[in-house]
């Protein structure tokens, strides 16, 4: 199979403009996992804002444990260090990235955009990309943020997964794409620096796919709960509405599906 092409770094900091001192990107033709890359580059003292992102990854990490398969040509994935203050709670984090995400996705004019809770990126209904938040081993606050976007949806892919997907199908360089991230990235961490998740929740009500549906909540060691869906809380925990009451759901192992 031949390299794929890195991403231009000079286009990368034109395009995030003053912010640009703000980030070091590694831009990488192939790795393993850019999330495992980073965890490694974190612990041997990586700063925030250290940003790597590979055109193709051969071993990608999803949620709960299962592969992220991408298409070098069709996908983005990349993944930004973030220190945060010690003592920060991290409740909420990946609520709040992807609220990040998805206004970056807004402001480019990408239609359709909305978040499933916990950490999915939706368009028109299909999923559009994911986020995997890493915390680095010996330092709690410092978080390797993972996302993953589909640029488009290769000719090949069979028809279930199709179904189920969606991608962004529009005219933006990866570069420009990554840097409109990241920018949204830095305005969001830094406030979830000095809010946390509550300053942000408001937004990410604003883009629940979910709102008042009802829902199931499916775990790989408990009965499925259903509910309506009634929002999320001040840490980023799921608010179901039960028979027997409104349930606080953690994201810990469990995926939400539409009842
Ligand atoms: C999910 O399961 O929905 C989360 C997927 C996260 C995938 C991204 S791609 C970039 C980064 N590197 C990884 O190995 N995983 C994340």
């Amino acid at each position: 199979m031949p390299e794929p092409d890195r991403l231009a770094l000079p286009a990368i900091a034109a395009a995030l403009g003053p912010l640009a001192s703000r980030f070091d990107v590694e831009a990488l033709a192939e790795c393993d996992s850019t999330n495992a890359h980073l965890l490694a580059r974190a612990e041997a003292g990586a700063p925030s804002g250290t940003v790597v992102v590979a055109k193709r990854q051969t071993a990608g990490r999803g949620r709960l444990g299962r592969v992220w398969h991408s298409d070098d040509v069709a996908s983005l994935t990349f993944s930004l260090l973030w220190r945060l203050p010690s003592g920060t709670p991290l409740g909420g984090l990946s609520l709040a990235v992807g609220v990040a995400v998805a206004e970056a996705l807004r402001e480019l004019d990408i239609q359709g955009v909305a978040l499933k809770w916990p950490n999915d990126i939706l368009r028109d209904g299909g999923k559009l990309g994911g986020i995997l938040i890493e915390l680095v081993s010996g330092a709690p606050h410092a978080a390797v943020i993972g996302i993953g976007l589909n640029l488009s949806l290769p000719s090949g892919l069979p028809d279930e997964v199709r179904k189920g997907a969606a991608a962004i199908d529009a005219d933006i360089g990866r570069e420009a794409l990554l840097a409109g991230l990241l920018a949204s990235l830095h305005g969001v961490l830094s406030g979830f620096a000095s809010t946390g998740f509550l300053g942000l929740r408001e937004r990410w009500l604003a883009l629940n796919a979910h709102a008042g549906l009802p829902v199931r909540i499916v775990s790989g060691y408990a009965p499925p709960v259903d509910g309506r869906c009634l929002g999320v809380d001040s840490d980023g925990a799921l608010l179901l509405e039960t028979a027997t009451g409104v349930r606080r759901i953690m994201s810990g192992d469990v995926s939400l599906r539409v009842a």
